[in-house]
């Protein structure tokens, strides 16, 4: 795309221009850029070498209490951050669906696991993240300064992560660590992947894209978000955030699943294997639970049709209404009819991260802070 192509694309009603759409030149060598989608129910990365990665939001208080006999089945590691210890990976996550959740340890942790896991241990990052539509702006339009300053804030504190362990002496793991991060409202990132187009010839503004209005429909796990972007502003009025996802689902069926089977108690790690396989088993036999999914995933979606009709009508003015987020995918059969101009972005789960990834390679302004 040529550097002197401008794009305006405002996040307010009252619009004001973007920077300039420009490839960034290459500042210090040691800087990974990336998109991160830090949802409460799955972190999602997008890194500008096109990898896409997600590991579920999961984190608990305190050490794991485990000794690894060798490195690599180590399966949970440790982290502390402002004198906390947490375990992350495959340990029974505490709920992340909290409202201090973006600028909470277990966020930070969460999002250093991810990071460690993508490989970016010891590295410089710049990166763009989101918050709800509803906690990025207020209902008048104005952004939520103060939030969206304190979610900055909370990934540039340091993580420390502990030393692998193995049979031989404990390996030291440095961390990733954040020079700069902005933060968008998570359904608009999805609007920057759809009118941002990458390929190997190079990057492109849609131009029918831009200029057409579009909704976005962002079912996660536990906020589905929706953005109406027209003449490349927010539409506030019809834009907002339902507090309903598919943890809520989860939620359901953990309770379904207790009741059912009289049981006082079932981890979070059992209810999402549960869920993946339709079946739990217990006491040597498996148990078939579609129903029990089916109907909570029935419930989840009536509200979820009632919240788009009243938000978007019957779209008949929107060019394109786009479903993203991993809850599309999830109920793709369940809302495969509501409007006739519809779509299910491809991986819908990873559109916010990768939109991210965009606007931070092509439309913000980068103005990182190296010092610790
Ligand atoms: N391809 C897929 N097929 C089925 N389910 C999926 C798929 N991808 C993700 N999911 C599920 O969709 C749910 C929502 O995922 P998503 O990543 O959008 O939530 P989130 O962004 O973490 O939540 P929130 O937006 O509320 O913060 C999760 O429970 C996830 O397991
Ligand atoms: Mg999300």
């Amino acid at each position: 795309m040529p550097k002197d192509q401008e794009i305006n694309i405002v996040q307010d009603a009252t619009k004001h221009p973007m920077p300039p759409m420009t490839v960034p030149q290459s500042q210090t060598p040691t800087v990974t850029r990336l998109g991160l989608d830090d949802g409460y129910a799955d972190t999602k990365l997008a890194l500008a070498d096109g990898r896409l990665l997600a590991i579920p939001s999961r984190a608990r208080l305190g050490q794991a209490g485990v000794t690894w006999m060798r490195e690599a089945e180590q399966t949970i590691f440790e982290y502390e951050t402002q004198g906390t210890i947490y375990s992350a990976g495959a340990v029974d996550g505490e709920p992340t669906h909290f409202d201090g959740y973006v600028t909470s340890g277990l966020n930070r942790v969460i999002v250093q696991h991810a990071l460690q896991s993508a490989g970016l241990a010891g590295q410089t990052l710049h990166l763009v993240s989101g918050l709800p539509v509803r906690a990025f702006y207020r209902h008048d339009g104005q952004r939520r300064t103060e939030a969206i300053a304190n979610k900055c804030d909370n990934l540039k504190l340091p993580v420390r992560p502990f030393p692998r362990q193995g049979k031989q002496r404990p390996r030291p793991i440095l961390p990733a660590s954040v020079a700069f991060h902005e933060v968008i409202p998570e359904a608009l990132a999805a609007w920057y992947d759809y009118v941002i187009l990458t390929s190997q010839e190079g990057v492109s503004l849609d131009a029918d894209r831009v200029n057409a209005p579009i909704a976005i429909v962002d079912i996660g796990g536990r906020t589905t978000d929706y953005v109406v972007v027209q003449d490349q502003g927010v539409v506030h009025g019809a834009s907002g955030s339902l507090n309903r996802g598919l943890l809520d689902v989860k939620q359901q069926i953990a309770q379904g699943i207790q009741d059912t089977f009289g049981l006082d108690s079932l981890s979070e790690q059992r209810v999402a294997a549960a869920m993946t396989h339709q079946s739990i088993r217990l006491h040597g036999k498996a148990h078939n639970i579609s129903e029990l999914i089916q109907i909570a995933q029935g419930e989840l979606v009536e509200r979820l049709y009632a919240e788009t009709r009243r938000l978007l009508g019957q779209g008949a003015e929107l060019d394109r209404v786009l479903f993203v987020g991993g809850g599309s995918a999830a109920l793709a059969k369940e809302i495969a009819n509501w409007f006739p101009n519809q779509q299910i972005i491809e991986q819908p789960a990873f559109a916010n991260a990768r939109g991210m990834l965009k606007y931070l390679q092509y439309v913000c302004e980068e103005q990182p802070n190296y010092g610790r």
